[in-house]
């Protein structure tokens, strides 16, 4: 069945408001009636409600990098799921690689989080992927599936099938070492494989996997070329509106 390539630029910690304008108006200007692939951008919250004025109406989607568990009260430097989709955001990114080494999030509270982003009216970008040591040790299926079943405990099956899952390998992030197309599809599949065993058939059919991890316009065709690889979550490439471009340009119907 055919799942409609969904494109993700997280822009991480860089794109003041001034300067994330500018690349939203880039982006706007650029992807101007293009229909065929389902884009968003996640700034930075202060950047959320200047990026989302200037995208309406463009269809560009406009996503948070995280979100709090709770709706609202005393936690000082947290940004509610509800205030997000108050700003105008669709998506939320969930359980990035650096929010769980860098802000100690476990498998635990990232299901939270998934929660709490459901609640706020908001789909999850749920991000999974094992280290490079785990991956030495055998141990990527393991690492996945503890990743999927912990993160997406209690969940709906009409709420999986909406959301999104991105498949991250940690040793591919910023690092300039992109999965072989061989590689990404290998754990798209297994993770496919495990949502059929997990949840009624339509989940696995229409849930979309991203791969993220170094996807640049030189690599982005053939790794979206991949069955199981039904899109990207882009990480420094989403910062330059022409790399960007040429990166949703890739998607295989786009190409065609
Ligand atoms: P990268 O980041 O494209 O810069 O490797 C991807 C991500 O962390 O989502």
């Amino acid at each position: 069945m055919a799942r409609r390539t969904f494109i993700a630029g997280n822009w991480k910690m860089n794109l003041g408001p001034q300067a994330a304008d500018r690349l939203a108006m880039d982006l706007k200007a650029a992807l101007a009636g293009q229909t065929a692939v389902d884009v968003a951008v996640a700034p930075v919250a202060v950047s959320i409600p200047g990026v989302v004025a200037r995208l309406k109406h463009t269809g560009i989607h406009v996503a948070g990098q995280d979100l709090a568990v709770e709706a609202s009260g005393a936690f000082t430097g947290e940004v509610a799921g509800e205030m997000l989709r108050e700003a105008g955001c669709t998506w939320v990114i969930v359980g990035h690689s650096e929010r769980r080494s860098l802000f100690g999030e476990d498998d635990a509270l990232i299901n939270r989080k998934v929660h709490a982003a459901f609640r706020a009216g908001l789909l999850p970008i749920l991000c999974v992927g094992e280290t490079l040591a785990q991956r030495d040790a055998g141990q990527v299926e393991q690492v996945l599936e503890r990743q999927l079943s912990a993160g997406l405990a209690g969940l709906q099956a009409d709420q999986l099938a909406a959301m999104t899952l991105a498949y991250e390998p940690v040793w591919a992030i910023g690092t300039g070492r992109t999965a072989t197309p061989d590689q990404a599809q290998e754990a798209h599949a297994f993770i496919r494989g495990w949502l059929r065993k997990t949840a009624p058939a339509f989940v696995a059919d229409q849930l979309r996997i991203q791969y993220g991890g170094s996807v640049k316009p030189a690599n982005a065709a053939s790794l979206l070329r991949q069955p199981d690889v039904d899109g990207a979550l882009v990480g420094g490439a989403s910062l330059k509106a022409a790399d960007f471009v040429k990166i949703i340009e890739a998607a295989p119907h786009m190409a065609a």
